[in-house]
């Protein structure tokens, strides 16, 4: 893949920034001579994961529930006057079906104004803990991919974040090549739990390391 990327308006940000690249940090590679090195700061991470948060990928009776579609809410199942519908169906008003708990959501923000958020639907195309997130389509699209594994069930557990900078995200080297840019990090998670078991987890601020580069023609 040919990625033509316009890089006009970083080329004052990165002149900047590879002043500080002369120092490598802790984990991280050492960039190329000449190239900027990215800070990949996490300053907030919350995760909410009911115990009857819909879940249409892992919960086997979750996916075969069906519930009563009342105009645009859904009603009580047992005295249901509409026919019943599935629940994981695409397209539902709402994906706190009667008897569910509310859904489940993910906020990554991250100290450079990065917001990735998800928050559970039935079709979902981000299956919260079990890799990419939605850090914006509109990011998507340049190849930025930040990536979450992990468990809401442990009070305290080892989560795992992936970060991938993308080629439309590229920076620019003194010598006028663009460079892009992963790294990964394992990092702790806390969860506390109601009586419910609805789950609540964060983690402390952490960066994740960047841990290799690609040259981007
Ligand atoms: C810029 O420098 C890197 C090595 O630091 C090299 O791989 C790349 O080819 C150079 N680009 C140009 C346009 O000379
Ligand atoms: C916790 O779970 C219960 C049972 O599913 C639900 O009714 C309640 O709304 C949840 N509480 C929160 C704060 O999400
Ligand atoms: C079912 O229909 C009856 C009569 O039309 C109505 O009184 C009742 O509220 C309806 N129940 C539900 C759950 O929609
Ligand atoms: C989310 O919560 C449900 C219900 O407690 C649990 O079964 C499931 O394993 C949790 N998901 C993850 C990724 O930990």
């Amino acid at each position: 893949m040919v990625f033509q990327t316009l890089i006009t308006g970083l080329v004052a940000f990165t002149s900047s920034v590879s002043a500080m690249a002369l120092q490598p940090r802790a984990g991280s590679i050492t960039p190329p001579e000449g190239c900027p090195l990215p800070t990949w700061t996490v300053s907030n991470f919350q995760w909410y994961n009911g115990s009857k948060s819909l879940d249409c990928i892992h919960n086997e009776v979750d996916k075969n529930t069906k519930g009563c579609l009342c105009g645009r809410a859904w009603c009580d199942p047992t005295t249901c006057n509409s026919t019943l519908v599935n629940v994981c169906y695409t397209g539902m008003p709402n994906y706190e079906p009667w008897g569910y708990g509310p859904p489940q959501t993910l906020n990554i923000d991250f100290e450079d104004g990065l917001h990735c958020h998800d928050e559970y639907i039935g079709y979902r195309i981000h299956d919260i803990g079990y890799g990419e997130s939605n850090c914006g389509y509109a990011d998507r699209s340049l190849g930025r991919i930040v990536s979450f594994y992990g468990t809401s069930n442990e009070a305290t557990s080892t989560g795992h974040m992936d970060y991938v900078l993308g080629a439309g995200h590229a920076l620019k080297c003194a010598n006028g090549s663009s460079i892009s840019y992963s790294g990964s990090t394992d990092f702790p998670v806390t969860c506390t739990h109601d009586s419910f078991f609805n789950a609540t987890c964060t983690a402390a601020p952490f960066e994740i390391p960047v841990l290799s580069y690609e040259w981007v023609l």
